[in-house]
């Protein structure tokens, strides 16, 4: 019977760094690892353990793939400590990722901070590989400093093909763009409320602040989209680590639509 826990051998080919904590690691797929824009992996390491993420690169690309880690405690240590060449392993992809179907014909206004961007990163590309599909896109990032903000090289690049808003929460001498929270940030001058998805990724506090902006803005409950991290393990629906409410994150989710879960208690621990 195979074993459904069994991660595949991937190559880490190159490291990235994007900022004090955070780094992107490219592995090759030559066995044509594919996933879909927002579902998730379980790495691990060997001898340390496997931990979730949702890799950052172009889903539309087989050859390679890229996700991108902040390190923040035991295994996210570890993998930020690795030096190419090495072997890890990956299980996945998991959940359902972003339903772009959903977001045919509309504007799209996407909402991100610190490593949220990640998880971003690759929706932006799936939207830029389509863009009959789509009508505006609208980026809206946040960082609490300048050195935080990753993906700078790719934000000029994407500046130029779609609007595009930056803040940081302190500014050094040579930022030009916005000072401020990432809601601070957030209008509607541009947008058709009617004909927009708003698709939120980054810490919870900040999803939590920008879902009320959001609210007050006038945009309704099913137009929020929101990646949510809960604690994870098996990542297959069996183990129910995951759980909020009714929902299983690895299962029915990461995204979620704010109207499933805003009657939920513990929808931002
Ligand atoms: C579906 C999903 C997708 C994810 N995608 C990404 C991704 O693309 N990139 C990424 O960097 N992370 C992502 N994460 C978060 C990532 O899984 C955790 O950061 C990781 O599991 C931490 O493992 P660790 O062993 O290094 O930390 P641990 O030793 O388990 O934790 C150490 C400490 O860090 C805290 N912590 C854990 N996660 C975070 C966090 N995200 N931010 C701040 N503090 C945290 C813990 O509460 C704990 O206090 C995702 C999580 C989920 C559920
Ligand atoms: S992680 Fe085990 S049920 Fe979701």
């Amino acid at each position: 019977m195979k074993n459904i826990y069994l991660p595949i051998p991937v190559a880490l080919e190159q490291i990235i760094d994007e900022s004090a904590t955070i780094k992107t690691f490219r592995f090759s797929s030559n066995d044509g690892f594919r996933f879909k824009t927002g579902q998730f992996v379980e790495l691990s390491l060997p001898g340390i353990g496997e931990a979730p993420f949702t890799p950052s690169s172009d889903p539309n690309i087989s050859t390679r793939f890229e996700i991108t880690i902040m390190n923040v405690g035991r295994v996210t240590q570890a993998l930020h400590a690795l030096k190419t060449p090495a072997t890890l392993g990956v299980r996945g992809p998991y959940g359902l990722g972003y339903p772009l179907e959903e977001f045919k014909n509309k504007q799209i206004l996407i909402v991100g901070g610190g490593v949220g961007l990640a998880p971003l990163r690759s929706l932006i590309l799936a939207l830029f590989a389509r863009p009959a599909d789509f009508k505006n896109i609208h980026l809206r990032f946040g960082a609490r400093t300048p050195d935080d903000l990753i993906y700078k090289q790719e934000i000029k690049e994407w500046s130029k093909i779609c609007d595009c808003v930056l803040t940081v929460d302190k500014a050094d001498s040579d930022w030009k763009d916005n000072v401020g929270v990432v809601t601070t940030i957030l209008d509607t001058d541009s947008i058709d409320l009617k004909n927009c998805v708003v698709i939120v990724c980054g810490p919870p506090i900040m999803m939590k602040f920008a879902t009320f902006k959001l609210l007050e803005l006038g945009f309704k409950d099913k137009q929020i989209y929101l990646s949510m991290e809960k604690n994870m393990s098996c990542g297959l629906g069996k183990c129910g680590h995951c759980r909020i409410g009714p929902f299983f994150v690895c299962r029915e989710g990461p995204v979620f639509t704010f109207d499933k879960l805003k009657d939920l208690p513990e929808v931002w621990d």
